[in-house]
């Protein structure tokens, strides 16, 4: 899970983790929201970009060919419909046979409400582990996705907040959080293992998150 208020950092962040993914030679599939691509990336040999367009015909088992995916809506594309077409391409990921790392940008968008998580993303955080597909969530609005899924996250990557009633829902999972987002400065990221018995978490400094792509945020 990487959470934030818009502007914190979110997308620069996962574009430089992308970029470590796709030095480690990890199938990776970016399912962006913004037209100008806004996480960045395509400029890396090999990365195969894709425009989502309601009412094209794709073939997805040919797509998924691709190791390394970057998927952005063109200016028409309403957001249901990017995310029925995100849904297929979700779809046809989970059931192939390798690796894949799935980078959901506003993954709020793709839930009912907060207390009804999407069926596909529920299954594919239940199963998708032992099939190697590693969900990343990223929302400017935590409060509005469901807990269930957030509560299944292996890691949660947070930004400062500054608006006391995020900070008290965020609290929920990580009970010092008022103390540790006193620490951070602009862009810091506290990465926090829900696995660990270190309720402190770790800080990134801005200064060591770094880009080697354009970012467009
Ligand atoms: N670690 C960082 N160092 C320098 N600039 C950053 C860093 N993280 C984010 N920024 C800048 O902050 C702005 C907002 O970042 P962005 O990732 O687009 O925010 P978000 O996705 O959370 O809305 C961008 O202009 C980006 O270049
Ligand atoms: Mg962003």
């Amino acid at each position: 899970m990487i959470a934030a208020p818009t502007r914190a950092g979110k997308s620069y962040f996962v574009g430089a983790c992308v970029e470590q993914l796709y030095d480690a030679e990890e199938p990776f599939i970016v399912l962006d929201t913004k037209t100008s691509n806004h996480i960045g990336l395509q400029e890396l040999p090999n990365v195969k970009k894709i425009q989502m367009k309601p009412g094209l015909k794709y073939n997805w088992d040919k797509l998924t060919d691709y190791d390394y995916l970057l998927c952005v809506p063109t200016l028409r594309t309403k957001t249901a419909d990017l995310i029925d077409l995100y849904r297929d391409l979700v779809d046809a990921v989970f059931t192939e046979p390798g690796e894949r790392h799935i980078i959901v940008e506003e993954a709020h968008n793709w839930n009912r409400n907060s207390s009804v998580p999407d069926s596909l993303l529920e299954l594919v955080a239940r199963e998708g582990a032992g099939r190697r597909k590693l969900l990343w969530f990223v929302t400017q609005r935590l409060q509005d996705f469901p807990k269930l899924l957030w509560s299944q996250c292996g890691y949660t990557y947070l930004f400062k907040h500054s608006i006391p009633q995020d900070i008290r829902y965020i609290e929920q999972m990580i009970p010092d959080f008022t103390q540790i987002n006193r620490k951070l400065n602009k862009h810091d990221v506290l990465i926090w293992d829900h696995g660990s018995q270190d309720l402190e978490g770790q800080i990134v400094p801005a200064a060591d998150v770094t880009r080697r792509t354009p970012h467009r945020g």
